[in-house]
């Protein structure tokens, strides 16, 4: 399973590279409004630092709802650099987007996806990978996990290569579930990755060992 961090704050992409265990980013207009980046050079400056920090797959979502400007932005998104994924929207448009990019061989994220219906379009359309938001349709009274199962057969179903991107994800046990389901990925932030560090086990076994190894040392 790929571990991509959901967030676009340098220092905690950073950390997760360092721990050694990130495999790629996703970012959206939300998280790029948190760290203050605003305007057209400056998020594209923010893309490309992104790039020269993790080296895997990193999801640039269009803001363009119309299929020309979609695709203008997407490819100017793709030029930027190899590991630039586009991420487009599960509308209308989005999915003729999808077809168009798969076509030239750029790698989309088909975002905002809640069924699984949408999800069977972007992977018709040749979606490099898909996101269901799990977290969101938690906050409604919708089983989200329910949807990552319901995604993930039929995909298995028909050989899709479409990746399943487990999105919206907020604690630990959204990450596990999704593992035990098969999910492709996981995008979540730095602290649901850095949670599955801490056991209590862990931390009283080590104060013992390192107790007993200072009794031999004194
Ligand atoms: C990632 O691609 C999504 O944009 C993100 O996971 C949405 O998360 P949220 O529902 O916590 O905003």
């Amino acid at each position: 399973m790929k571990f991509f961090i959901d967030t676009a704050n340098l220092q905690e992409i950073q950390e997760a590279y360092d721990l050694g265990v990130l495999d790629g980013v996703t970012t959206n207009p939300s998280l790029m409004a948190k760290e203050g980046i605003f305007g057209h050079d400056n998020v594209i400056a923010h893309y490309k630092k992104i790039c020269e920090i993790v080296d895997g797959d990193i999801s640039a979502e269009v803001i363009a709802t119309d299929y020309e400007e979609i695709i203008r932005e997407g490819e100017a998104l793709a030029q930027l650099h190899p590991n630039i994924v586009v991420k487009v929207p599960m509308i209308r448009d989005g999915v003729k987007a999808i077809r168009y990019f798969s076509d030239k061989g750029i790698k989309t994220n088909c975002t905002l996806v809640f069924s699984a219906g949408q999800a069977l379009l972007a992977a018709k359309a040749g979606a490099t990978y898909v996101s269901p938001f799990i977290g969101r349709l938690d906050d409604i009274s919708t089983d989200g996990m329910q949807l990552i199962e319901q995604i993930v057969l039929i995909f298995g179903n028909y050989g899709y290569q479409t990746q399943v991107l487990a999105a919206s994800v907020r604690h630990s046990m959204h990450l596990l579930q999704c593992a035990e389901i098969g999910a492709d990925v996981v995008t979540c932030p730095l602290n649901v990755i850095t949670s599955l560090l801490k056991h209590p086990l862990t931390d009283s076994g080590l104060e013992k060992f390192l107790a007993d190894h200072a009794k031999g040392n004194k």
